[in-house]
Parts: C-alpha cells; sequence; structure tokens
C-alpha cells in the first residue's frame, strides 16, 4: 500500500498511475485560452447572401467554391473517416499531415523549457524536431537490439514533467510492429499521454489501437492519408483519441489548416477503398517478394522483418552502395548513422518494375 506522500514520490519518479486527469497535463495557457473565434463559426443556420468573411464575392479563377474560407472542423471528412475507421467524429481530429498533429499534441502540452517527451530512438524524426522547435526536452530510451520497447529504460527515465511518449508501430526506420502487451504496459502506468504513431498500420499484420479509445482516456492513436492512401501531397493527418484531448487540439490547431481542396479530395478517395485495398495488398506481397530477392544477393548482410511499405536492409558498405544506386538514378534512404541501424539503407517498396530495376542495379554492384 502507498501513503499519499509515498505515492506523490512514485508519481513524480513516473512510478506509478494515478487517477489519470487530463487537466493536470495540459499547459496552464493552453487550458486559459480563448481559441480564435472565425466567421464560420460564429454563423449557424441557413443564409445565402455571405458578407462575413471578407471572401471575394465575384468568386475565384478556379471553381466558384474555392472563394470561400473551409469547413474549419472537417465535418463531412470526419463523418466519411469515421464509417471507416469506426470511430466517432468527436474523436477524431485532421491536420495538415501528421506532421501537425505532433506539433500541436507538443504545443498543448508541453511547458517549454519546463516539460519533456519520450521517444524510443531509432524512430520517426520528428517528434524530435517537433519537440525542439517548442522547447521540449527529448528523452532518449533506445530500442532494444531486437526493436522492441526497453520497458525498465523508460521507466527509469520518465519524471514528473514527462508529458508523453511516442510510440512508433509499425516503426519508421525500422519497420517492424511493437509488441501490443508492451504497449499497453505505458497504456496502464503511465501517467501522461502515450502517442501511438500508426502511419504504417495498413500494411501490418496486426491491429489498430484506435479500437481502445475507450479503454484508455490517455490515448492517442496518429494515423495518416500519406501512406496506404497514397494521398501524401494533400497533406491529411488523423489524431484519434478523447474528446477532451480532441477538444484541446482542436482550440490550438489554426483555424482553417485543412485547406478545401484536400477536404473534397480526401472525401472522393474514401469512396475508393477498394482500390487502396488493392494497392495494399500488392505493396506487401511486393515487399515478400523483394525481401526474398534481397537475400539471395551477396552484399546482403539481414533484412529486417517489415510490417511496413519499406525494408531495412543491413549492407556490406552501404554509403557505397547508397551512391551506386543513385548513379543509376535510383535513391534509397541511406540510415548507416542512425543508432542501431548501422550499415542500413531503408527502402520502399517500389512497383514490380521499380523493385526489379533496384535487384538489377545491386546485383551490378561490385
Ligand atoms: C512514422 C511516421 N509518422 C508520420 C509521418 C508523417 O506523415 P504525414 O505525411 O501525415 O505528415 C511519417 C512520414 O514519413 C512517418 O514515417
Amino acid at each position: 500500500m502507498y501513503n499519499a506522500t509515498e505515492a506523490e514520490k512514485e508519481q513524480k519518479a513516473g512510478n506509478i498511475k494515478m487517477n489519470f486527469d487530463l487537466n493536470n497535463l495540459v499547459r496552464e495557457n493552453i487550458k486559459k485560452l480563448v481559441p480564435y473565434s472565425s466567421a464560420r463559426d460564429e454563423f449557424k443556420g441557413e443564409a445565402n447572401v455571405f458578407l462575413d468573411a471578407n471572401e471575394n464575392s465575384l468568386g475565384s479563377p478556379l471553381t466558384k467554391w474555392y472563394n470561400r474560407y473551409p469547413d474549419p472542423l472537417q465535418i463531412k471528412v470526419k463523418e466519411k473517416l469515421s464509417t471507416i475507421k469506426g470511430v466517432p467524429v468527436n474523436n477524431t481530429f485532421l491536420g495538415n499531415g501528421s506532421d501537425e498533429c505532433i506539433d500541436v499534441l507538443i504545443r498543448a502540452f508541453c511547458e517549454p523549457g519546463i516539460d519533456n517527451i519520450l521517444i524510443c530512438p531509432p524512430t520517426y524524426g520528428m517528434y524530435q524536431v517537433s519537440a525542439d522547435i517548442n522547447n521540449a526536452a527529448v528523452k532518449k530510451v533506445r530500442l532494444t537490439p531486437d526493436f522492441q520497447l526497453d520497458l525498465p529504460g523508460i521507466e527509469q527515465a520518465i519524471d514528473g514533467d514527462t508529458k508523453m511518449i511516442f510510440i512508433c508501430s509499425p516503426n519508421n526506420p525500422t519497420g517492424n510492429s511493437l509488441h501490443r502487451e508492451d504497449v499497453e504496459v505505458l497504456l496502464n502506468n503511465f501517467f501522461g499521454l502515450v502517442v501511438i504513431d500508426e502511419a504504417y498500420i495498413n500494411f501490418s499484420r496486426f491491429k489498430s489501437f484506435s479500437s481502445s479509445l475507450a479503454e484508455y482516456p490517455n490515448l492517442v492513436v496518429m494515423q495518416t492519408f500519406s501512406k496506404a492512401w497514397g494521398l501524401a501531397a494533400l497533406r491529411l493527418g488523423i489524431a484519434f483519441a478523447s474528446e477532451e484531448i480532441i477538444h484541446i487540439m482542436n482550440k490550438i490547431k489554426p483555424p482553417y489548416n485543412i485547406n478545401q481542396a484536400s477536404q473534397e479530395l480526401g472525401l472522393k478517395a474514401m469512396d475508393e477503398v477498394e482500390q487502396v485495398n488493392d494497392m495494399i495488398r500488392i505493396l506487401v506481397e511486393e515487399r515478400e517478394l523483394l525481401k526474398s530477392s534481397l537475400a539471395q544477393l551477396p552484399l546482403v548482410e539481414k533484412i529486417y522483418p517489415s510490417d511496413a511499405n519499406f525494408l531495412l536492409v543491413k549492407v556490406m558498405d552501404a554509403s557505397k552502395a547508397y551512391d551506386f544506386l543513385l548513379s543509376k538514378g535510383i535513391v534509397v534512404r541511406d540510415r548507416s548513422r542512425v543508432e542501431l541501424c548501422e550499415g542500413c539503407l531503408r527502402v520502399t517498396i517500389g512497383s514490380a518494375d521499380e523493385n526489379i530495376q533496384l535487384l538489377n542495379a545491386l546485383s551490378e554492384m561490385r
């Protein structure tokens, strides 16, 4: 049994989860913030003459709708997304790419110069960059050699100012999924937010955490239209979380963060679920084909298991291989200077033809 003082001390040390209270996590100035009220926020009802937002009343050189500001809360997009993902509209935030979701989360919860986030390298680079921009310290607990969470290391590293842990699963650049039970340990015991970045979830054998929102008030799940959906250019990122967390994110986002063209095209794309599923199936098949063909090449030392649309491949001389591929017009990502990825290239799964070009080029290398 913990007495109050011991429990407080332990909580400060990050060892046990007290009753989760979002109010303790949000920055004071954000709690008090009166969000910008746009013309479209203030107007409710029916009208046909819009003289409230200083738009161009004559129209635009494009279609007639582009002279108007878009829906700040993107309700139609969220409604359609909800029918696909099964997550209610009120639990959904849309960002200008998931990169904006990362930035909004850090700005909402991390007091600059005081609070910190925890990341598990090697992982996606924007968690660190967004934290640096917002002057939030970054605690790093390396993944284990088999690229899984080091739970004792995380327990030791967190302190009372750790506001969120970023978990990437499937992880970039390693490609593997993190063990669900390990993530659940964090969700059950960490008193801050556990942000699970599922950018590559559609290529994975494992199910999303998005169906567990009701169980975990400290869970944020990020997904994106940039990968499986093939819409990186539209900049549509998703965060699923409790209504309270989504409310805070909406409060601080720029009012019109998703432009009208992206909203319209995102809606249109969501009519093509079958085509997207076909692309996912083909890319997963190509991943397995590429994996077995790469394994035949003498310069390939190891190919790591992947649940994503890329492979982390250890080769004999990574920078030489990188330069050689570039000389053939093929660009991959050199990850050889990243901790735990020494000697590795990260290769996105291409079309069948592109994968053959890659294999032919690598087999020519001496
Ligand atoms: C793990 C991970 N999260 C997020 C992103 C960024 O996604 P978006 O295009 O939605 O900003 C990437 C992009 O490569 C990524 O690898």
